[in-house]
């Protein structure tokens, strides 16, 4: 008799968020690949799939891959997510000694400190956009809420008008479709288009600055340097890019698929409400249990092999986050959401050289916003309805969440 093990795993589309059932629930997706076959060559996108913690937190700290899509074997995955027009990419996309100096900067600019600073800010935007939902039955926590938060809060940060705030929305949420290799010609010259109106914003707000710096992240990050050398303009356009980009549609999903998962598990629900300091916990938890990016990439400069595969040069290796976070080798009863779970460390900010800078205020902004959230309405549930998922490979987060308050 057949048994589920015969079956092959999932492959290509079926394990990206462009399928509905991985939509739905990647989890299934995950745990048959990671008992299977941790180590999945993929021929349809062309990339190796690791699924297990360790083999994933091996791979993330390894110094010796590249980040660099350039370095790709051309037609294999990560050499999509190569900037067009041979621009310079990101830092997400560098590699030392030019990855170490951009980010050795940004960090000054960029630092605990002054992300620390925002915390009466992150306060005060979380009251005023939980004041405007309050007077009626619910809301869509994505739309009014969740969307709204972070792009108002780097929008202050980085010391442009929050009055351009829609046009931020839209550009960092074109930018993030940038990272969906199977982008239709048309979409990708929306993309194209975003990018440019967003380089030339900046660009503007940097000549600004030029004439006259203000106590803001962009003049800091203008004014970083490090052995007398400062950030060209167009590694500050680019860097402002990213910020906005990265930061944006992540920390929504984190409280989107936060709230979530709170709201399907009452007893945790009950449990934060009961004792707030349950809260930094609880959004580690989040991070573990539904990651907003599932999954990032690195490239062997030379062949190797992991678990007994070869891997060659220029291929491309993604170590699937939300994966190794539900490894049940090192989580007991993986997919149980407890906000109270002992170990609750995970990779979904990815790891090594290029952990995620931004972290500290993805968490603070989600400590903040999810406990005034549940404070606020103590009797806010689940609307009915079906779940809407965005359909981005990579990351995961809701088109919308209706709530009744
Ligand atoms: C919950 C929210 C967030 C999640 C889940 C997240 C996740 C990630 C991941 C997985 C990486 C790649 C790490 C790797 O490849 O090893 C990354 C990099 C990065 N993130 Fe975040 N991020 C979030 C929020 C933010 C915020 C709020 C900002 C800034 C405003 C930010 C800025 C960055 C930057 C600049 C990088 C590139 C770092 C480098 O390459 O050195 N992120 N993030």
């Amino acid at each position: 008799m057949a048994s589920a093990n015969d079956t092959a795993v999932p492959t290509g589309v079926a394990a990206t968020s462009l399928d509905p059932a991985y939509q739905r629930d990647p989890d299934p997706v995950h745990d048959a690949l990671r008992e299977r076959e941790p180590v999945h060559h993929d021929e349809v996108l062309r990339r190796w799939l690791l699924t297990r913690h360790d083999d994933v937190d091996a791979l993330l700290r390894d110094r010796s891959l590249s980040a660099d899509p350039r370095k790709g074997t051309p037609g294999t995955f990560m050499t999509a997510f190569a900037s067009p027009g041979g621009r310079e990419p990101s830092i997400l996309f560098m590699d030392p000694p030019e990855h170490t100096r951009l980010r050795g900067l940004i960090s000054k600019a960029f630092t605990p400190r002054a992300i620390e600073g925002m915390k009466p800010r992150i306060e005060a935007i979380v009251a005023m956009l939980l004041d405007a939902v309050a007077g009626g039955e619910g809301f869509d926590v994505i739309a009014a809420f969740a969307g709204a938060l972070p792009t108002i809060v780097i929008a202050e940060m980085l010391g442009v008008d929050p009055a351009d705030r829609q046009d931020f929305k839209r550009w960092s949420d074109d930018g993030v479709m940038a990272f969906d290799p199977l982008l239709s010609e048309e979409l990708r010259e929306r993309v194209a288009a975003s990018s440019a109106e967003l380089d030339a914003y900046f660009r503007g707000a940097i000549a600004h600055r030029r004439a006259a710096p203000r106590p803001d992240l962009i003049s800091a990050m203008m004014a970083a340097e490090e052995d007398g050398v400062r950030m060209t303009d167009e590694e500050l356009v680019t860097m402002c890019g990213l910020l906005l980009a990265a930061g944006n549609v992540t920390t929504t999903d984190l409280i989107g698929n936060g709230t979530l998962a709170l709201l399907r598990n009452p007893e945790e629900l009950r449990k934060l409400r009961a004792d707030p300091a349950l809260i930094r916990n609880a959004v580690e938890e989040m991070l573990r249990y539904d990651p907003p990016v599932t999954e990032t990439g690195r490239i062997p400069l030379e062949g190797r092999e992991v678990r007994g595969c070869p891997i060659g040069a220029g291929e491309s290796v993604i170590p699937v986050l939300a994966a190794a976070n539900h490894d049940p080798e090192v989580y007991p009863e993986p997919h149980r959401f407890d906000i109270t779970r002992e170990d609750t460390h995970h990779q979904s900010f990815g790891g090594g050289v290029h952990f995620c800078l931004g972290a500290p205020l993805a968490r603070l902004e989600a400590q903040i916003a999810l406990n005034a959230l549940v404070r606020r309405f103590p009797g806010l549930r689940l609307a009915e309805g079906e779940l809407e998922y965005r359909r981005i490979p990579g990351f995961r987060g809701l088109a919308r969440l209706d709530v009744l308050i």
